[in-house]
């Protein structure tokens, strides 16, 4: 299985984004990057072919959540663009996830970009969960519930902390992917990130890509926090 480091590009406009890139310009290897909703609504789908045209894989984070028809017919619209990895909100439900399937599978069967389920979002915790979705399970349980219906959906993979990654691989199998957020460097700042994990524990826990964000975007050197980051968690 391949592992990556995937730089969350969480710029408002596309100069910003160029910019930055093009700081990794002489990297043989281009970097994954993820194109999260920010970046999308200011700058459209132009943006994402522009930078998949500069040589980056992309994951394209808009994490759609509605019902299985509209999920289906957007998916079908996305799935035009051929990023690498798609996403859903797990808590659409099974058949919205069979839906998203469906609608990026191409006429003659095959389908090219990946799709994964956010579990919970890592700004819900025990309480959130319970005072306002009315769901009266532990959390890890949850998480690993939305996981089982994610590969019963015939997902690839799911959206979690490093630190749920072993136990996702134990339930829905080594090949299903872990996608992980909330990474810092020993020495860096969380910032609004609570429960993080340095890029080696993350590889050490068994996650397949890291997301990360403002430790490279924000720091003096982007191009050496990445390598850094490669070189601890490959
Ligand atoms: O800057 P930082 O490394 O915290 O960025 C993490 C990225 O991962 C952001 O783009 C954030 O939206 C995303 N993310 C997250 N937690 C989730 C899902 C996505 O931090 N559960």
């Amino acid at each position: 299985m391949t592992k990556d480091v995937i730089i969350a590009c969480d710029f408002a406009d596309g100069g910003s984004t160029l910019n930055f890139l093009n700081r990794f310009a002489p990297l043989s290897q281009k970097p994954f990057v993820k194109i999260g909703m920010e970046l999308f609504y200011a700058e459209g789908p132009d943006m994402v072919r522009r930078i998949k045209a500069l040589g980056h894989p992309v994951f394209l984070d808009l994490k759609l959540h509605d019902i299985p028809n509209t999920v289906k017919k957007a998916m079908t619209v996305l799935s035009r663009l051929e990023v690498d990895i798609v996403n859903v909100h797990g808590g659409g439900g099974r058949p919205m996830m069979e839906a998203a399937i469906e609608g990026l599978t191409r006429p003659d069967g095959s389908r090219l970009t990946r799709l994964i389920a956010v579990t919970m979002l890592t700004s819900t915790d025990q309480t959130i969960m319970e005072r306002d979705l009315l769901i009266q399970r532990p959390l890890p349980e949850v998480v690993l519930s939305y996981a089982e219906n994610a590969k019963a959906a015939g997902l690839d993979g799911i959206v979690c902390s490093p630190l749920e990654a072993e136990a996702v691989h134990k339930r829905c199998g080594a090949g299903f992917l872990t996608v992980t957020p909330g990474i810092r460097f020993a020495e860096g700042d969380k910032g609004d990130q609570k429960r993080v994990t340095t890029p080696s524990d993350a590889k050490k826990l068994g996650s397949d890509y890291i997301v990360v964000g403002r430790p490279i975007t924000q720091a003096e050197d982007p191009v050496e926090a990445y390598e850094r980051c490669m070189r601890d968690f490959i």
